[in-house]
């Protein structure tokens, strides 16, 4: 019997894929860049109309048949939201079996901080500063996932966020490009390693601008300058590509007016023809389909051709899909058939990349071994450790074990399981998670008391979404709770204590995918009761649950000590107990500046020098135009010193590269890291550059006592910048100062030109 050479795996990936094209009706190319939601193992049966029929806008959504039967007929190259190996082999044996040519699928889905053993939330673990944790951890999610049969990552979400009313905040590394492409590419490292058995494809999103959603409101257009794409939004992208990533995901929003799933500009010449992405490119969900919604496209045809022809090669929906109407679209000559053959080259390449033809089922029992093994916990706990901020301490953490007896733990979140993991994460086991409360009662040891008041209550969000649907329950405020009763409870308890850990914060459903909000305001209930639990004269700890900063104007001023938890994920809580009892030094840096209130949104540190730049603190005449805490900022248990910034030249040509190095020194006697960072300023050009821009960190693990020399090189890659005035990327001869330091105040620092 011969082989077709599609299958033969000695020949090359590019033979094969050209072998298998050749094979294939238009109808079956447009079908393998057709990826549909499988919710069947999620939601069970699809809704009824009235009539008892299934709901057409849900069909797809939540009928497991219309799907398979498309995969059947050779009409679906991908499924997502298919979460464990049996319904995987299943699906997959019918695309095998039953379609004409066998094309396996490639299975997708949102492993976004892990899959059973949940890290912390993505915002979180960017503040450890700390690729190589990150790199781990999502090495770990990939593990998990390829258990439960998926190929394919919907992340890292790399888009630059500012605004920190907008929910997906939560998912991104925060404000900066430079931390923003480190974060991104470890996570595109850890996902995909050398693409083995273990390892998923990694996809990038959503490209491009989506953080910069008007108003800080989820889904709304995106007005961005140049200059900010090519310097601020654009540059995760190219660090996550450059690391390798195979698949990117378009955005929803408009961009500049034209929807990023149509943009042609985005999609073909700045991905391909500039930076010359191989990989494919998946749609948002329904994003193609709402090409018309936006008023972009005629109808859903013309959707669909119009992104293909922008160089979308696959879509992702729940709806009928607009490349369905693609053979019509090549039969009359709206979509030249090349355009096609592109598109579906690189689907292919990719499932022959991962070696589904030769290998497209998962072996159904490695879950048990594999999904929520105790050194993934490890891995989890270490990463929620490395995410923890110190954003204030007067002295009370860490804890003194032998001079307290009780300790109040007041808050919800303190005891909520889900909240403790945070959002898109769905396939947890809930009851894994370990508390904060738990953890401290763990803890502390015999000899000292923990108690619990849930106290004040968190308000129910005005307007729920999809999302507060799921499969997992979400934690909610009993109908009866009695607000002030608990609250009065909880200060009582305050009162007759040593200290009192408050956990303020959101629930996991007020962050993420249409989680965005007006305020950054804490429940006015929550604040009087801090007020009242701080007047009883104990010590408040005040520890931040949450995605996206939050409005701590008086906390900062009147409690002992805050720390930023975030939602910690599976084992946050022994994280958290361990950190305040001193086990370690917490030494996560913020990833965004943290803006006192609303009103200064968007605050951000690199922000342009301006005219009169020495009235840069005092632009509002009601209220400092200063953030709460600056960007990169974090205490510690340790001291650091930070002495001798020196350059290695103190002038380099256009190209060249120099060092700078800092000497740090770490005052105390405990073990500590310290991240330390570098930030530059060019002081004249062709455009006026930002106040400072990160240009180097690194998290250095120091022994008491220690003296560490951090070097970082300065050279094109830092130097470069895109210029508005010359609309390409330039490297100018100008004066550069430098800093060096512990956040993005830091003080010490030195100066050097570069010459033409
Ligand atoms: C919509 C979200 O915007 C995207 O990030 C996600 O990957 C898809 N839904 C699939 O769940």
């Amino acid at each position: 019997m011969t082989t077709e050479p599609y299958r033969d795996t000695t020949l090359s990936i590019e033979e094969r894929v050209a072998d298998l094209l050749g094979r294939m009706t238009v109808e079956e190319k447009a079908g393998q860049l057709t990826q549909y939601f499988h919710f069947g193992s999620m939601f069970g049966d699809a809704p009824q109309t009235g009539d008892g029929e299934p709901n057409p806008f849900f069909a797809h959504i939540r009928t497991p048949d219309i799907v398979e039967n498309e995969v059947a007929a050779g009409r679906a190259g991908s499924v997502l939201f298919v979460r464990d190996a049996a319904n995987a082999n299943r699906i997959q044996r019918r695309a095998i079996e039953e379609s004409r040519l066998g094309i396996p699928l490639i299975f997708g889905f949102d492993v976004i901080h892990g899959m059973r053993t949940i890290f912390p939330a993505p915002i979180g673990l960017a503040a450890s500063w700390d690729p190589e944790t990150i790199e781990a951890a999502q090495a770990v999610a990939a593990r998990e996932a390829r258990a439960n049969g998926i190929h394919w990552t919907f992340a890292p979400m790399v888009d630059i966020a500012r605004d920190p009313r907008w929910g997906r905040m939560f998912e991104g590394a925060g404000e900066d490009p430079y931390l923003g492409g480190k974060v991104a590419a470890a996570q595109v490292r850890g996902f995909q390693g050398d693409l083995g058995a273990e390892n998923i494809i990694a996809g990038p999103k959503h490209f491009a601008g989506y953080g910069a959603a008007v108003g800080g409101r989820d889904y709304e257009e995106a007005e961005i300058s140049d200059s900010e794409l090519w310097n601020v939004y654009l540059p995760p992208f190219k660090a996550a590509i450059d690391a390798g990533a195979g698949n990117i995901m378009s955005a929803y929003m408009e961009l500049n007016g034209v929807p990023a799933t149509g943009n042609k500009w985005l999609l073909t010449e700045v991905l391909r023809d500039t930076w010359g992405f191989a990989g494919w490119v998946v749609s948002d969900a329904n994003a193609a389909h709402s090409l018309e919604a936006q008023h972009f496209a005629k109808d859903q045809p013309d959707a669909g051709v119009r992104a293909l022809n922008a160089g979308l090669d696959m879509e992702m929906t729940m709806l009928t899909p607009a490349y369905s109407f693609l053979p019509d679209a090549v039969a009359d000559g709206r979509v030249d058939v090349a355009v096609l053959d592109a598109s579906v080259r690189r689907v292919l390449a990719a499932k022959f990349r991962l070696g589904l033809f030769e290998n497209p089922y998962t072996d159904e029992g490695l879950g048990a071994e594999v999904l929520g093994a105790p050194e993934h916990g490890e891995v989890a706990r270490r990463a929620a450790e490395h995410s923890l901020v110190l954003l204030k301490n007067d002295g009370v953490l860490p804890l003194d074990r032998t001079a307290i007896t009780k300790v109040a733990v007041i808050g919800q979140l303190a005891a909520s399981k889900r909240d403790t993991l945070g959002s898109w994460s769905f396939d947890h086991v809930t009851e894994d998670t370990v508390t904060i409360l738990e953890a401290l009662n763990q803890a502390v040891g015999p000899d000292v008391e923990v108690n619990f008041a849930p106290g004040a209550s968190i308000p129910e969000k005005k307007f729920k979404s999809f999302f507060d649907d799921s499969t997992h329950p979400n934690d909610t405020t009993p109908e009866d709770y009695d607000d002030e009763a608990e609250a009065a409870k909880a200060v009582a308890l305050a009162a007759e204590s040593d200290v009192a850990i408050v956990v303020v914060g959101e629930r996991q459903t007020q962050s993420g995918e249409l989680a965005s909000r007006s305020t950054l305001e804490l429940p006015p209930a929550q604040v009087e009761q801090l007020k009242a639990i701080a007047a009883t004269g104990t010590r408040v700890v005040l520890l931040v649950m949450s995605a996206r900063p939050l409005d701590l104007r008086w906390a900062s001023e009147n409690v002992s000590a805050i720390v930023d938890v975030w939602h910690p994920g599976t084992r946050g809580g022994e994280a958290v107990a361990s950190a305040l009892l001193g086990e370690f030094s917490p030494a996560g840096r913020l990833p965004f500046s943290w803006p006192q209130h609303v009103g200064q949104v968007p605050v951000y540190y690199a922000h342009s020098t301006t005219f009169q730049p020495q009235g840069a603190s005092q632009r509002y005449w009601d209220d400092a135009s200063v953030p709460l805490f600056p960007f990169g900022f974090g205490l510690s248990y340790a001291t650091f010193e930070y002495a001798n910034v020196r350059v290695s030249a103190l002038s380099i040509g256009v190209g060249e590269s120099l060092e700078v190095s800092v000497d740090v020194t770490n005052r105390s006697q405990i073990e500590a890291d310290e991240v330390v960072q570098l930030y530059i300023h060019q002081r004249y050009g062709s455009t006026a550059r930002p106040v400072r821009e990160l240009k180097g960190f690194r998290r250095v693990e120091f022994a008491p006592g220690e003296t560490q020399t951090v070097t970082f090189v300065l050279g094109p890659d830092e130097l470069t910048y895109w210029s508005a005035a010359t609309r390409g990327f330039v490297q100018e001869a100008s004066t550069f100062d430098v800093w060096v330091g512990g956040d993005s105040t830091a003080s010490l620092g030195a100066e050097f030109e570069v010459t033409a």
